[in-house]
């Protein structure tokens, strides 16, 4: 296996560099901004995509690269249609051409929220911010150009990254300030980066190519998962429950976007987490615990 992992100082890229180093694989690694040593490349542009796999020949490219400012991409669309979009485009045909399998991951912000149990694979999309409309022409760019990939959804993503930051992360700073207000009408469910991985491998290994949803099991509003850090981790923070319209964000956000895991249990017996436990092995890992 001669991997490349494409955003390999976020979140995600960064679970699955571990993953690989740790089996004694050594992944070829790019980022687009220089903040490593890995190799630099920009997906935006096709040239350059064309050129990086045509030299490095690998047997499997996962694109964990993405746009994710989500409040940012409502002004500066463009960057967000480029790099979730077009970006997604080049990589699908670089790959198609070498026939090479192409993993790629995707949102639960697609959905407007208006459902009120888990949203399946069969869901019509409505996204409600530029972001989710960036996320959802990349999907269709996979879809029309390729035809041996992996697209899973996932939501509300969390694990280990120098470089990147997620919501537990960005609780733990509000906390210090002594007062959280945090909203309780965003119902979701986390879903951590070593889950991701495992699934994804599981998947590629079943050779289950296709289109996938996956969080981990239960939900919970952020209130609840803010509530949850810091209660665990014994913060001394009061917490306020608030309404999404009290931050009057540029974005707007699904009220509701709990993805249901269905079909990777059924393909790869693959059993989900709670959130919680999830959670938990996260604050072990980050030394919190
Ligand atoms: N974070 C979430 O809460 C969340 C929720 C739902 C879905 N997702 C999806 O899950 C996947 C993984 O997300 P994540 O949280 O791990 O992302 P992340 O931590 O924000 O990392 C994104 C990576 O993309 C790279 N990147 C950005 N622009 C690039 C470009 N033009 N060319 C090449 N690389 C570029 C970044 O590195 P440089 O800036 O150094 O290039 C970074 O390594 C993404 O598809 C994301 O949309 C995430």
């Amino acid at each position: 296996m001669r991997p490349l992992v494409i955003g390999a100082t976020g979140q995600l890229g960064n679970e699955f560099v571990r993953y690989f180093n740790n089996k004694g694989i050594t992944p070829i690694c790019t980022t687009s901004s220089g903040r490593s040593n890995f190799h630099n490349l920009d997906i935006t542009d096709l040239r350059s995509v064309l050129e990086f796999i045509n030299e490095t020949k690998p047997t499997v490219v996962i694109n964990c690269s993405a746009y994710n400012l989500v409040d940012k991409a409502e002004e500066d669309w463009q960057t967000a249609f480029s790099v979730n979009g077009l970006g997604v485009r080049n990589l699908a045909i670089a790959c198609q051409e070498h026939k090479i399998p192409l993993v790629h991951y995707s949102t639960d912000y697609v959905f407007d929220g208006t459902k009120k149990e888990p949203y399946t694979i069969a869901d019509k999309e409505n996204p409600l911010s530029k972001y989710g409309q960036s996320k959802i022409l990349g999907e269709q760019f996979l879809k029309s150009l390729h035809n041996r990939y992996i697209l899973i959804r996932v939501s509300w993503v969390f694990g280990k990254s120098e470089y990147s930051t997620n919501f537990i992360k960005k609780f733990l700073s509000w906390a210090e300030r002594g007062e959280v207000r945090v909203s309780i009408d965003e119902i979701s469910a986390p879903t951590y980066t070593k889950d991701i991985v495992n699934v994804t491998i599981k998947l590629l290994e079943t050779g289950a190519f296709g289109f996938y949803h996956l969080s981990n099991e239960g939900e919970c509003s952020r209130f609840e998962y803010a509530k949850f850090i810091a209660d665990t981790l014994k913060l001394k923070v009061k917490l306020y429950e608030a309404h999404q319209e009290d931050f009057n964000l540029p974005a707007k956000r699904p009220k509701y976007s709990k993805l249901s895991n269905f079909g990777i249990h059924q393909t790869i017996g693959f059993e989900v987490m709670h959130w919680k436990e999830a959670v938990l092995e996260y604050l072990k890992e980050e030394g919190m615990l």
